[in-house]
């Protein structure tokens, strides 16, 4: 499909947020009576936070999760004054006054955080807002059980701190048959028992189809929400959120048995007509997709062929009727059909790489929601 704008850059990435509200609704649904936040880190896994989060706001959400503290610092204009946004990697030392100053709520990860923060809560003479994050079998981020049964022996030791959520981070949730899921939910269920009255959460996109018992008080979905398949081998019930267009640059026409592209990695099995897409490994479009990936037109398939270049590829167009192809035409390279989760198979990753390596030299349109 030609696109009615005019685009100076490579390609065209569009952005759906009435497809991304929908998807952030429908997890929503499936809570009893849990609430839904929003992962926006990495920029919204690539997706643009600033856009993303006001629209989820506007559907609904109150609780936004980043990683970094310059990610919540950005977020935080974006976002009225009764959102809050969580710090999944808590305070560096000597950061944690820009949290109180920025209204950021830290995930406390260590016993050396919680200090530095209950010091500043002393400082201030206030009791500050906090996230305790406990390990219950990823062994990434949060006290260590034997951190966790110290802190919690000791009644003063979490002086000064409002704890809005125990939370801790499922490592295989897509699976829903592995036994690490059922694991890390007696682990959680064990902890929170510990600190009677501070909600839970437990859950990411994948955590919440695992059922009811895996809910608890707050749930944080990212990927589903932009559209990667949340159960692993099932059908996917979330709405596409991207549609990524290149720019055709140049077509030709060649003989059978010429070569094409860096390394001559294709030869023409036939005589073929080919066309040059303004989209490379530089825009984020994985280098692993040279002689693997799929471009679309008219619905049709249309084989890439030969490497990646840096910013350019090559797709075979001979299946299309002759002329249909011309200088500046839009090819999909990620669309309904073709999704982030098909790209990912076949560059040998997941939807979550292919979404956050999103270039940002895309020329980028929003749809939807207003
Ligand atoms: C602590 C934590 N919670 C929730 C999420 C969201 O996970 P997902 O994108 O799988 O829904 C992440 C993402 O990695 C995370 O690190």
């Amino acid at each position: 499909m030609t696109d009615q704008h005019p685009i100076r850059a490579g390609a065209l990435l569009s952005i759906d947020l009435d497809a991304l509200c929908d998807n952030w609704r429908s997890l929503k649904a499936k809570l009893a009576s849990a609430e839904c936040a929003a992962v926006v880190k990495a920029d919204a896994y690539g997706l643009g936070a600033e856009r993303v989060a006001p629209a989820l706001y506007r559907a609904g959400c109150r609780n936004f999760f980043v990683a970094h503290l310059n990610e919540g610092i950005a977020l935080r204009p974006a976002l009225p004054a009764d959102a809050s946004i969580y710090v999944l990697h808590g305070p560096h030392p000597g950061d944690e006054r820009e949290f109180v100053h920025h209204r950021l709520v830290p995930v406390l990860n260590s016993l050396p955080q919680l200090g530095a923060w209950q010091a500043l809560a002393r400082d201030l003479d206030t009791v500050l807002p906090a996230i305790l994050q406990v390990d219950t079998g990823m062994a990434r981020l949060g006290l260590a059980p034997d951190e966790f049964d110290r802190l919690v022996s000791s009644p003063a030791s979490l002086l000064g701190l409002s704890l809005k959520f125990i939370i801790s981070h499922l490592a295989s949730a897509e699976d829903q048959d592995n036994p690490a899921n059922p694991l890390q939910l007696a682990r959680f269920r064990e902890a929170m028992a510990r600190l009677p009255g501070v909600p839970g959460s437990l859950a990411n996109s994948s955590g919440i189809f695992l059922g009811d018992d895996y809910h608890f008080n707050l749930v944080r979905p990212g990927a589903a929400l932009y559209g990667v398949a949340p159960v692993a081998g099932q059908a996917n019930p979330m709405r596409p959120v991207i549609r990524l267009q290149g720019k055709v640059l140049q077509t030709r026409t060649i003989a059978a048995g010429t070569a094409v592209g860096y390394s001559h990695t294709w030869t023409a099995p036939r005589p073929s007509r080919i066309a040059t897409v303004a989209v490379g490994y530089a825009d984020g479009y994985l280098r692993s997709l040279s002689n693997r990936g799929t471009l679309s037109c008219d619905g049709i398939p249309l084989p890439l062929i030969g490497n990646i270049s840096m910013d350019t590829l090559i797709v075979d167009i001979t299946d299309l009727p002759e002329g249909r192809i011309t200088e500046g035409e839009l090819l999909d390279l990620a669309d309904p059909l073709n999704g982030v989760d098909a790209i990912a198979a076949r560059a040998g990753t997941i939807g979550y790489e292919i979404l956050t390596s999103l270039g940002r030299r895309y020329a980028r349109r929003y749809l939807g929601e207003f």
